[in-house]
């Protein structure tokens, strides 16, 4: 059978990378798959977060879920640390991961950056806890941004390496589905470096709770140059920020790159912006008015979380008592 999970951390305001990468993508699984989304709050703390944000941002996490579409009624959504398999699996898991494998990771030293002695261990050992929230339902398919392709990689060794060592087939190797023209959104500051939500400039991305006017104000200051828009998208080659813009607009409009060349052939970047403009207000304006909406009640988004708390507990409790059987625990 196939079963879908995914998550984002809870740790900073939701921006477009993740909506176009990610969630959008989530709400158009759910007619053909079971899937189960979660809010990875575990994974949120391997940072320092506030005790108190962390509560709103769970819950602006889960609203920014549901106004992209993801719905409670056919999707399971619930935060992670309300399952303690979760848990439970990782610790399996970090007795499986091989140090070498955990050292190639490149999120890793992009987010210790210089004082890695002074990084938490939980976010070394990170990609091990994703691999268990996959593996606790034994999903066969993650909707992600690339950006988490690495990580998904390292998810089927440790699938494959428990299955050797456990000798049995416990484990699907899951396929990462990254999808359309927003799977790799970048900063609107630097197009060679995505959009995030731990970039310090506020101008590198484009967030799912600003207002119309600041978003106006991110696209008409967003870094560009002084060339028009090529027929073809390949002739953007090189321009990293003008591929950046244009990918945005075709992955709002759901069109190919070279359809917003061909529209906008021979135009510059101050009418492309326009454009660009209207459209980003279009599409997320609603986002935030929905999103607002729910933050008003957030007595129904914790019901919400956790109803399908119960319901990834119900799935996930007979699959680690196997897992745990496996491994020889006495119960
Ligand atoms: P996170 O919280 O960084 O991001 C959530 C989702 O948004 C995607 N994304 C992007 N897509 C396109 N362009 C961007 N600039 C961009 N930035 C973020 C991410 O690829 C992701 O799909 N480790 C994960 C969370 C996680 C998870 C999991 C995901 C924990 N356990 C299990 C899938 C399955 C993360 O930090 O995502």
């Amino acid at each position: 059978t196939n079963r879908v999970f995914s998550g984002a951390q809870p740790s900073g305001n939701m921006h477009l990378g993740n909506y176009l990468g990610a969630f959008r993508n989530w709400a158009k699984l759910q007619d053909d798959f079971e899937c189960i989304y979660c809010v990875v709050d575990m994974h949120a703390i391997t940072v320092w977060q506030d005790p108190e944000d962390l509560k709103n941002q769970v819950r602006e996490a889960a609203a920014a879920y549901i106004a992209s579409g993801v719905d409670p009624s056919k999707s399971i959504l619930f935060n992670q640390s309300r399952v303690p398999g979760h848990a439970e699996l990782a610790w399996i898991f970090n007795c499986v991961a091989r140090i070498g494998w955990l050292n190639r990771m490149t999120q890793f030293k992009d987010k210790a950056g210089k004082n890695r002695e002074n990084a938490s261990v939980g976010l070394y050992v990170y990609p091990n806890l994703m691999a268990a929230d996959i593996l606790l339902y034994k999903a066969t398919h993650v909707p992600v941004g690339e950006d988490q392709k690495q990580h998904l990689e390292l998810t089927r060794d440790i699938a494959q390496k428990f299955n050797n060592d456990f000798g049995r087939e416990m484990f699907p190797l899951t396929e990462p589905l990254i999808l359309g023209e927003g799977a790799r959104v970048m900063s609107l500051r630097d197009g060679t470096k995505k959009m995030s939500k731990s970039d310090p400039s506020e101008y590198s991305r484009i967030n799912l709770n600003d207002d119309a006017d600041t978003l106006a104000l991110k696209i008409r200051k967003a870094k560009t140059d002084a060339e028009l828009l090529p027929a073809l998208a390949k002739d953007l080659e090189g321009r990293p920020e003008a591929q950046n813009l244009v990918g945005i607009y075709a992955a709002l409009m759901d069109m190919s790159r070279d359809a917003v060349c061909g529209q906008f052939e021979g135009k510059g970047f101050g009418d492309f912006k326009k454009a660009l403009t209207d459209v980003v207000v279009d599409k997320v304006a609603p986002i935030t008015n929905e999103m607002t909406r729910l933050m008003a009640d957030p007595a129904y988004i914790d019901s919400i979380l956790q109803q399908g708390g119960e319901k990834a507990q119900a799935i996930s409790e007979p699959i680690l008592a196997d897992i745990k059987k496996a491994v020889g625990f006495l119960a």
